[in-house]
């Protein structure tokens, strides 16, 4: 009786440990959500779940320490559902970055994006006028595009440099042209046409060298940040999954060790010194 309770108290305190790495994760991701990725609903699912885990495995441990079997029930009744909305959150956070990646550009170190190669729920949310225009507005504030400028003894990174760089997917999507479009390089976000324009992509007109505009209303800037997200949560849900096995294992031991503790509580009435299996029925508390 004791050992099991003992063993509850660790494994909810182990639990309470777990919620951390989930709420790191939904801070993580907040705070990305002011550079980068500029969508700051996404991350509230997990804080919540975070912060739920944290509340029930201290429910739990008191449940333990001070034997209260209500407070355990409430442990094991309410762990049941965040272990499922934690699970239903990663198979979501899967769906809605299922598809899409950047496109390989040839004598370019940066990858080219193009909105057309995602698709789904998350695309559309994304792609929408009134989101677009919080998102957009969020991508200028935070200033990424600026940030990117690089000088050598105080003139701007020739061509070849920039063409060598690695861009995060916003950058190249928001802060240059697509390079199909044929611009030549001034500097990372100044570029002038050139010898005639590509004209099968949208995105070719909409680029502008005023330094509030850029890319910020291209497909390319959409596709962007939907790459951007797409890293990101993947990022996030390994850290989900491996705290999502673990929850489960902790719960199973919890629950059998619950289990355990009962029946030893209602067998001791009958004051055997052995547990009976073949007692017909059982006390419930
Ligand atoms: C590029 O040049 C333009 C025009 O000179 C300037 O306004 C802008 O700040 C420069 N961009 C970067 C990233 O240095």
């Amino acid at each position: 009786m004791r050992n099991s309770n003992h063993l509850i108290g660790l494994l909810n305190f182990l639990t309470f440990l777990l919620s951390i790495p989930i709420l790191g994760g939904g801070i993580w991701l907040s705070s990305r959500a002011n550079n980068t990725d500029c969508l700051k609903f996404l991350q509230w699912p997990l804080i919540i779940i975070g912060v739920a885990i944290m509340v029930v495995s201290l429910a739990g441990f008191a449940g333990a320490c001070y034997r209260n079997t209500f407070l355990m029930w409430f442990y094991l009744f309410v762990m049941f559902f965040i272990i499922a909305a934690l699970i239903g959150f990663i198979i979501f956070a899967y769906a809605v970055t299922d598809k899409g990646s950047g496109r390989p550009v040839t004598n370019r170190n940066y990858l080219d994006y193009y909105l057309q190669d995602y698709s789904g729920w998350l695309k559309k949310r994304v792609a929408s006028d009134s989101y677009w225009g919080k998102i957009s507005s969020c991508i200028r504030d935070s200033k990424v595009c600026s940030k990117m400028g690089r000088t050598v003894s105080g003139v701007p990174e020739t061509a070849d440099m920039f063409y060598s760089r690695k861009l995060n997917p916003v950058e190249s999507g928001c802060c240059k042209p697509p390079t199909e479009c044929g611009y030549t390089y001034v500097n990372e976000t100044f570029w002038n046409p050139g010898g005639g324009l590509v004209g099968t992509n949208s995105d070719c007109t909409q680029w502008s060298n005023d330094q509030q505009q850029l890319c910020y209303q291209c497909n390319s800037c959409k596709a962007g940040v939907l790459a951007s997200l797409k890293k990101s949560w993947r990022k996030v849900s390994v850290i989900n999954i491996v705290v999502m096995v673990i929850l489960v294992i902790f719960y199973v031991i919890a629950y059998a060790a619950f289990r355990n503790n009962r029946r030893i509580d209602n067998d001791e009435p009958y004051g055997e010194a052995r547990m009976t299996k073949s007692q017909p029925s059982r006390i419930q508390l």
